[in-house]
């Protein structure tokens, strides 16, 4: 081993970061969830189908890639959607409208029923390539067989491979921003 001579590097003690004034006081999930709350998203329900049938309002939803097409979403661990998609190894992405906060709301409840019954209160048709529900009057739906599961933390990352596409006749986007829910005009972008 050689000596400290003239290329060694001073060693310091580590500095302390300075902590940003905003997160003081602050445990770091309410400050990340107040962070990601100034990131506007579409909101999403993933649906899966089979004898684990289930729905869940989610917006930890992207794009991936184009060739081979590939999205993702982001399921907590200790939600039911989560067992769902890996037993029926695949799943639909609702893109909701506007008009569909209720919906939003009902599949982000814990008191909705489980299975297919809580499908009965909202209109839906069973994907032809997954047989997962697609919800009626989405703006919306991307059908996916799961490509890979991904550990990430609290939530699993589900890689999904599009195998199937549709859109219903909406413009108007559902948008989830600051804590509440917007809508997006989408006949201005003609405009
Ligand atoms: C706007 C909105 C977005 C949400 N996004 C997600 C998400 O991306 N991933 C997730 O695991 N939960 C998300 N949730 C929470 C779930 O919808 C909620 O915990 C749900 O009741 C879980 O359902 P389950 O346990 O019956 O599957 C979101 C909730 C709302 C209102």
């Amino acid at each position: 081993m050689g000596s400290p001579g003239a290329n060694s590097v001073e060693r310091r003690p580590l500095q302390r970061l300075p902590k940003s004034k905003a997160h003081r006081g602050l445990s770091p999930e309410p400050a990340l969830r107040q962070v990601m709350a100034q990131f506007a998203t579409g909101v999403t329900v993933l649906t899966a189908g089979g004898e684990d049938a289930h729905g869940m309002t989610a917006n930890a939803f992207s794009s991936v890639s184009l060739d081979p097409p590939l999205v993702l979403c982001c399921v907590a661990k200790a939600a039911r959607m989560h067992s769902s998609i890996v037993t029926a190894g695949s799943f639909a992405v609702n893109v909701l409208a506007a008009d569909q906060q209720r919906l939003s709301e009902y599949f982000a409840d814990w008191r909705r029923p489980d299975g297919m019954a809580q499908f009965d209160a909202v209109g839906s048709t069973p994907g032809a390539r997954t047989g997962a529900p697609l919800l009626t009057g989405a703006l919306a739906w991307l059908e996916c067989e799961l490509a890979q599961v991904l550990d990430g933390g609290d939530h699993s990352i589900f890689l999904g491979r599009v195998v199937a596409t549709g859109r219903g006749s909406g413009t108007d986007a559902l948008v989830f921003y600051g804590g509440g829910y917007h809508h997006v005009d989408g006949r201005a972008r003609a405009a």
